[in-house]
């Protein structure tokens, strides 16, 4: 029921690892966070599986009943690495004519054919005066429209009404940056895989999904000590690179990996549109575990921030001290509890 005019929405972000949900009410300019859950499938089963549609489904039954909800109207994200996005320069014309011809141009830029996909674009800047036309650079995104229907399928089975489905990215830009127009790095470390968004005047520019995450951190952990799974993801949250020179021989290699796919990003684009990215924002759930800022900082040599989805959400006190641990993991599904529908 919405009380004077607030209007509550569900944001539910299904990932490699788990379930996040965040219901938030919105009235003008504020919002009021209302309930959260999580549900991590990787630290109960220390195995890797691709989670079937009937373990999303089930979870996110499990997630609803637990939080219990005062809204089914949803907002879902659709995982980076399932999309196709770009950013392409082209001639400005006329809206009009515009809308003929990005169909045309994508074609050249979107692996899979355009029937099978449902395309969005938007322009994100205009300018770069070449002769008499103005450039425009255009954002693209694809999604498979098998893909789209999978999700929908989920959530419909879940019981939700599902009301927008987005990319995962434009939720993490909404949730973390306010006004913020600098070039930056936002680096979401998952479960199963890190993606790598470079934003510039507010808009996605560049995005790269690198198939290594959180989990074979735990994993190699685990192998290099011999122990359990269950106790390597425990010792990776409670000690991570702060604790015993085993434990960071064991992490530090696959950190410096994804530091390495980051700092190559960061200076193509940095090359490319002659500008320099200040900060770089962490998020996910692995951006918790202790040390990992100071050793971005100290392998990256730029500003590191842990990205804080909650500075312009209010809550209650009582929650202040799960809230800080649960924050960066609740990114995407705060972002999208945000958008207006
Ligand atoms: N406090 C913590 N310290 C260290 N690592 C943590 C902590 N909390 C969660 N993690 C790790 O974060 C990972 C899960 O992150 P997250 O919840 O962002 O993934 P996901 O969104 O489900 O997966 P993906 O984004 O790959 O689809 C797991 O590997 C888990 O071990
Ligand atoms: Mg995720």
């Amino acid at each position: 029921m919405a009380l004077f005019g607030s209007k509550s929405i569900l944001g539910v972000d299904l990932g490699t690892a788990g379930i996040k949900i965040a219901e938030l009410s919105n009235s003008g300019d504020r919002f009021d966070l209302k309930n959260y859950g999580i549900i991590d499938f990787l630290a109960k089963e220390g195995s890797s599986p691709k989670l079937s549609d009937d373990i999303l489904i089930a979870g996110l039954k499990d997630l609803i009943a637990r939080t219990r909800p005062s809204t089914k109207d949803a907002v879902a994200s659709i995982s980076s690495f399932l999309t196709f996005t770009t950013v392409i320069e082209m001639p400005y014309l006329s809206a009009k004519d515009l809308e003929k011809a990005i169909p045309f141009e994508a074609r050249k830029y979107i692996p899979i054919p355009l029937s099978d996909v449902v395309l969005d674009w938007s322009i994100i800047n205009v300018g770069g005066q070449s002769n008499q036309t103005p450039n425009v650079e255009v954002f693209l995104a694809a999604v498979p429209k098998n893909e789209a229907e999978r999700y929908k399928n989920i959530f419909t089975s879940a019981g939700l009404n599902i009301k927008a489905l987005e990319l995962e990215n434009i939720a993490i830009i909404r949730a973390l940056l306010g006004d913020d127009k600098s070039p930056l790095a936002i680096i979401n470390l998952g479960g199963r895989s890190t993606s790598i968004l470079v934003v510039d005047k507010g808009f996605e520019r560049v995005s790269r999904n690198y198939e290594l995450g959180g989990f074979e951190i735990t994993k190699a952990l685990a192998v290099s000590l011999g122990i359990s799974f269950e106790r390597a993801e425990e010792i990776k949250r409670k000690d991570g690179l702060k604790g015993n020179q085993a434990f960071n021989q064991a992490i530090s290699p696959l950190i410096d990996m994804i530091v390495f796919e980051v700092r190559k990003t960061i200076a193509n684009y940095e090359e490319n549109k002659m500008v320099k990215i200040g900060k770089v924002i962490l998020i996910g759930g692995q951006s918790q575990m202790p040390g990992i800022k100071d050793y971005f900082a100290q392998k990256l040599g730029k500003d590191i921030l842990i990205g804080d989805p909650l500075k312009r959400i209010s809550y209650n006190k009582v929650l202040e001290e799960t809230l800080k641990n649960a924050g960066p993991s609740l990114s995407v599904a705060l972002g999208l509890a945000m958008r207006k529908i």
